[in-house]
């Protein structure tokens, strides 16, 4: 495993204000622009949408995370953002994508969107759940299409 100093990770949920039906052609230009903004940064992590809801993990050099999520915090496709966890990490969970692509999941949207609510207390639990929920859905894709359903770094 390689050691990187100062490696923070944001995980956060939202409310997506995409209107259909153009919603899906929106996410395509999300991605396209995460994927280029990530990889100059050396940022690296996970996507999901469901019908209304988008989970995110985002982990890379403090700065650079601190950086894009502000813009991302800004952004009118989506509100009600709510962080789960921002804090340093020792290792990185999505080192082999530059933004993976979770998809869009009906079942993960109904479990999440319960996450939102959470309070302080909870948080912790709910940005362990939305970690484990993203890496299953990441894993299963890029086992079952190959590599090409979560774009490496
Ligand atoms: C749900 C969501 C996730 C996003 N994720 C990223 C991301 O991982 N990296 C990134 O650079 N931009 C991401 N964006 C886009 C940013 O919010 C923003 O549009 C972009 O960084 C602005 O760059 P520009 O002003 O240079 O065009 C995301 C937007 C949304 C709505």
């Amino acid at each position: 495993m390689t050691v990187e100093p100062s490696l923070f990770r944001v995980v956060y949920v939202s409310r997506s204000l995409l209107p259909e039906p153009a919603a899906g052609t929106e996410l395509e230009r999300i991605l396209a622009r995460a994927r280029r903004g990530n990889a100059a940064r050396g940022i690296t992590g996970a996507l999901l949408f469901s019908e209304d809801c988008f989970a995110q993990a985002l982990e890379g050099p403090a700065p650079a995370v601190e950086e894009v999520f502000e813009a991302i915090q800004c952004d009118p496709r989506h509100a009600d953002v709510v962080v789960l966890e921002a804090a340093p990490v020792a290792a990185r969970e999505f080192g082999a994508w530059s933004m993976a692509y979770a998809g869009r999941s009906r079942q993960a949207g109904a479990r999440f969107s319960a996450l939102a609510g959470a309070g302080p207390g909870e948080a912790a639990t709910a940005a362990g759940r939305v970690l484990g929920l993203l890496r299953a859905v990441v894993d299963r894709r890029a086992g079952a299409q190959g590599p090409a359903a979560a774009v490496p770094a």
